[in-house]
């Protein structure tokens, strides 16, 4: 019966290992109506299933009606406080709207543009991991699984990266809440402090976007200010959308990525041997990593119409969580899927999602992993944790990953 499986997305222990009850999911409730939720949420477990969803973009939107929820009149205040929302980033849009602002940002992502930039990668992952190796014991996320993400999407955009620590606090602060949503945990006071840096962002990249304006420069600031300017194509308050959620998503993503293959790594020495023994493995270990340790852990959608779903009736508007750190665990992906393989063939796995909001960032996150964890491993002889305690975990629990990892460096 589905009542006997007690599967709660917030639950730490669950956030800590959810692969048991994926895999259980997986078996006898593939399509599990979640009991007594403000929304009507269901969770999905099965990759196939999973990449249904997100392959029909018509049947399943990626626009979430809040004001729907309980919230609606607390949200109601806030606008009257701040005005009006802002605009979503492409990520909340569907079809043309969404055609149109994912084709304004697409060129600075393409994979040249993304391999122009490696050498900086290099310069910055072998400053930041000299540093920590001269301080020997250091969080990991401070010294590197952070900074690097963020100096690398700073310079891309083209702000001083001397603001980075700035980024940090926007950054962690538009993530913390994400997800809670779906489970009725929407925290009104973080809403508002939302809306409050909202308008620290906007009142730091208007005058910047000025300045673009009347001296513009090779970056993406430059491009998205232009977008605007040229068939009026993108207004300002959909550039700032652009700019949140390209901080946000180029950032936390690949600093939990980089931090989840170190600790894979420490998890299976015969791999970090194996690993050091063949760097040309680099590229198939974080791909394992993506696949084993999926930094986002899931991928909500909206239906547009009523369906049915592996026997369950599904609602106009009823949420569906395609939960990716299962469907990249599926029997039915790969062999062994529960085997950390740094060797493994490449799999369909989903951990960048799939189908038209396919992540954008996807080859530079990829090449910032390699190159973070390739200095690692040239620049140490060892690296370890410096005890066994739980390490926090990310506060949404949208993401796989920990907020600090302290460990020992010995130089190579
Ligand atoms: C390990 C790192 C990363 C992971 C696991 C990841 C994961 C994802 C996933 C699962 C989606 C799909 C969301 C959906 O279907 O609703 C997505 C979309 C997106 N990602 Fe990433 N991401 C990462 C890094 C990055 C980076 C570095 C950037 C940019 C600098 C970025 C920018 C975006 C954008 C703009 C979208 C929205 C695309 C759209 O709506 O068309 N991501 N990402």
């Amino acid at each position: 019966m589905a009542e006997s499986f007690l599967f709660h997305p917030l639950d730490e222990a669950t956030r800590r290992n959810p692969y048991e009850l994926y895999a259980r999911g997986r078996r006898e409730f593939p399509v599990f109506a979640h009991p007594g939720l403000p929304l009507r949420v269901f969770s999905v477990f099965r990759h196939e299933d999973c990449q249904a969803v997100l392959r029909d973009d018509e049947t399943w939107s990626n626009v979430f009606r809040i004001e729907e929820t309980q919230l609606q009149s607390d949200l109601a205040a806030l606008d009257a406080d701040f005005g009006e929302p802002p605009p979503p980033s492409m990520l909340g849009t569907d079809g043309a709207e969404h055609a149109r602002l994912r084709s304004l940002v697409n060129k600075a992502f393409t994979p040249r543009i993304i391999r122009r930039l490696e050498p900086r990668m290099h310069e910055i992952a072998r400053e930041l991991i000299h540093a920590a190796v001269q301080r020997g014991s250091v969080d990991l996320v401070e010294a590197l699984t952070y900074p690097l993400p963020v100096t690398i999407i700073a310079e891309m955009i083209g702000v001083p990266s001397e603001d980075r620590a700035r980024f940090k606090v926007w950054s962690d602060e538009a993530v913390s809440v994400l997800g809670t949503g779906f489970f009725g945990g929407l925290d009104f006071e973080r809403l508002k402090r939302q809306r409050q840096l909202l308008e620290q962002m906007r009142a730091y990249f208007v005058p910047l976007a000025e300045e673009r304006r009347r001296a513009p420069r090779d970056d993406l600031l430059t491009g998205l200010v232009q977008a605007e300017y040229e068939g009026s194509q993108l207004s300002l308050e959909e550039m700032l959308s652009m700019l949140v959620l390209i901080l946000v998503a180029g950032n936390e993503t690949t600093t939990t990525l980089i931090g989840n293959a170190v600790l894979e790594l420490l998890a299976h020495p015969d791999q970090l041997a194996r690993l050091r023994a063949d760097r040309s493995l680099l590229p198939s270990a974080i791909e394992e990593v993506l696949r084993f340790s999926s930094p986002v852990q899931f991928d909500p959608r909206r239906a547009t119409r009523t369906l049915e779903l592996r026997g369950h009736k599904i609602e106009r508007d009823d949420v569906v969580l395609c939960w990716l750190g299962s469907a990249n665990r599926d029997e039915a992906l790969c062999d062994r899927p529960h085997v950390f393989d740094i060797g493994r063939e490449r799999t369909a796995h989903l951990a960048f999602g799939f189908g038209v909001h396919y992540c954008l960032g996807a080859n530079l996150a990829r090449l910032e992993a390699q190159v973070a964890l390739g200095t690692l491993l040239e620049q140490t002889n060892s690296f370890e944790r410096t005890d066994d305690s739980p390490l926090p975990l990310h506060p949404s629990p949208v993401f796989r990953g920990v907020t600090s990892l302290p460990v020992r460096l010995t130089s190579a």
